[in-house]
């Protein structure tokens, strides 16, 4: 039996992505996002047009993508509910939302140089992806304020051990991305760490499937 339903969200599961982007002083900003995918050497990335990250985006097209493993979830989180914009929308200010510029250092996270410009690459992520955005196009229709950018990704940069014997493959087994679903962080198909996000969102709290439902006795 199914049911015809509107979800709140339709986040059914991707690797969780820190986008380095250029301010205009030209220092970097981190920003966490789970909507994108890959085809080719092209990855589409899914944003809220009130990011700091798009804005940077349309004036300064050079882009890293920094792959979250699990093992970074706590910073991730520490830098969930922050933005790089002065300006706030109202909706991300009942979120809990807060203008912090530096999340590196909010984060806990290590500066490492790009290899392509002048960004930050984040020194913990296993695979930082450089590139440039070569479209930006509006989706969802007018009131959404969402846009879809087009990434050329331009460099690949591996953590050694992850790789397979001839460079040329990533191991699945040892690649295990942090994964965001409906708002909340998992890795390895389970849980992984309480999500601000969620808290944000006000998502309703997971009920664990072996733990007793409500009213057992
Ligand atoms: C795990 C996670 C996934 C997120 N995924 C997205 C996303 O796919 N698209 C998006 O626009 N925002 C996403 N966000 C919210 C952005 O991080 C948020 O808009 C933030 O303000 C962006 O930072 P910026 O304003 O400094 O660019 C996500 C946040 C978290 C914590």
């Amino acid at each position: 039996m199914k049911r015809t339903v509107e979800p709140k969200v339709l986040y059914f599961g991707t690797p969780v992505v820190l986008i380095s982007s250029c301010n205009p002083d030209g220092t970097t900003n981190l920003a966490p996002m789970s909507s994108a995918w890959w085809l080719g050497y092209t990855t589409m990335l899914g944003m809220g047009t009130s990011a700091q990250t798009v804005k940077n985006l349309v004036e300064r097209p050079e882009i890293v993508l920094n792959l979250v493993d699990p093992d970074m979830v706590a910073a991730l989180d520490r830098i969930a509910l922050l933005t790089g914009s002065e300006e706030m929308s109202e909706s991300k200010r009942a979120r809990g939302y807060r203008y912090v510029p530096d999340k590196f250092a909010a984060g806990g996270l290590t500066r490492e140089p790009s290899e392509l410009s002048g960004l930050d690459s984040v020194q913990e992520s296993p695979i930082n992806l450089e590139g440039r955005i070569e479209a930006i196009n509006e989706i969802g229709g007018p009131d959404s304020h969402l846009c879809a950018l087009e990434m050329k990704v331009e460099r690949v940069r591996v953590r050694e051990d992850l790789l397979m014997s001839n460079d040329r493959y990533i191991d699945p087994l040892r690649w295990d991305p942090l994964i965001m679903k409906f708002t909340e962080y998992f890795a390895g198909g389970a849980p992984a760490y309480p999500s601000s996000l969620a808290r944000g969102w006000q998502m309703p709290p997971m009920v664990s499937l072996t733990s007793p439902g409500p009213g057992t006795p």
